[in-house]
């Protein structure tokens, strides 16, 4: 290793150890606070006060200051409250708001209500991951000012609206985002076109409740970049005759049951980004 990097390496250690130790750091009351909005869960035992809280289980520092929280899976389980975004009022706001956090994740866990607008202050995420909760109600428009987020993913809750307008024309530098398996309505806004930088948008599912058509007999879902998967159900759509998955990128195989739209004609499923095993 470099002479420089070395030192660069001691400055970082020298100056994370003396920040964490400061008692009452801001950053640190902020997320003592949060631990409180989830009524103390056990897994977050190593939250306390001997500890730095740089040290703690999800919580990762660069020169003191917290750039990332992650606590995926932990069975937590309470309201997503603005606790990590509004304080107690004994710390100084542009300090304790954890301002330089680049990864939020907290997907795989219990959290409900609804997602707080103050997210929309932690301006450095390039990392959000609140999938796969219980979580309601609109997307804030707020997380539009999110300019640096690169991944967002919201898919797997049960939310409900449209797609906020500025969230498609501010987080350019998106490259991936979920937001399938919710409650959305509406169509996509036409400004998706902006994130120019976007690789994965999943928006689905197809509904079960598609195998209800039982008179559909041409079903096209050509150039939608719907990412997601193909229900089951669709063995039940006997009458099927045309099906046309062409530049779908459908996640996953398609279904074996399709065997069973006896009527199935035209099956289109040319230049599929897609495995291409009928399973
Ligand atoms: C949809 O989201 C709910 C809630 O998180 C989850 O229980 C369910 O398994 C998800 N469904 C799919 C098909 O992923
Ligand atoms: C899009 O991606 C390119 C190449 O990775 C990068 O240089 C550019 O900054 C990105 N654009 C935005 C708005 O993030
Ligand atoms: C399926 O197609 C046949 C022939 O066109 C038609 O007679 C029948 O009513 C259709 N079935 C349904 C459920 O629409
Ligand atoms: C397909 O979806 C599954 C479940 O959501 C995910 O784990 C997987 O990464 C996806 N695959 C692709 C190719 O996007």
């Amino acid at each position: 290793m470099e002479m420089a990097s070395v030192w660069l390496l001691v400055l970082v250690f020298f100056s994370e150890t003396c920040n964490v130790l400061a008692e009452g750091d801001p950053e640190r009351e902020t997320l003592i606070s949060f631990k409180k909005s989830l009524e103390n869960p056990r897994v977050l035992f190593s939250w306390n006060g001997k500890t730095p809280h740089c040290n703690w289980v999800g919580v990762t520092c660069e020169l003191g200051r917290v750039v990332s929280l992650s606590l995926p899976a932990l069975f937590l389980k309470a309201p997503l409250s603005p606790s990590l975004f509004s304080l107690p009022s004994s710390v100084p706001s542009e300090l304790g708001e954890l301002t330089q956090l680049e990864t939020l994740e907290l997907g795989l866990n219990f959290f409900t209500g609804k997602i707080p607008p103050e997210l929309g202050k932690l301006k450095q995420l390039k990392t959000l991951d609140i999938s796969g909760n219980a979580l309601t109600g609109t997307l804030p428009s707020q997380l539009g000012e999110l300019t640096q987020l690169q991944f967002l993913d919201l898919g797997n809750n049960l939310l409900s609206g449209s797609l906020p307008v500025t969230l498609l024309t501010n987080l350019q530098s998106l490259t991936s985002l979920d937001v399938s398996n919710n409650s959305l309505s509406g169509s996509i806004p036409s400004e998706i076109g902006n994130l120019k930088n976007l690789t994965d948008l999943y928006l689905g599912p197809l509904p079960e409740e598609l195998s209800k058509l039982k008179s559909l007999s041409k079903l096209d879902l050509s150039y939608n970049p719907l990412k997601c998967q193909i229900p089951k159900s669709i063995g039940k759509l006997h009458n099927l005759s045309i099906l046309n998955l062409v530049y779908t990128e459908l996640n996953g195989s398609i279904p074996a049951e399709i065997g069973k739209c006896k009527n199935l004609k035209t099956f289109d499923v040319f230049f599929q980004f897609i495995d291409w095993v009928i399973a």
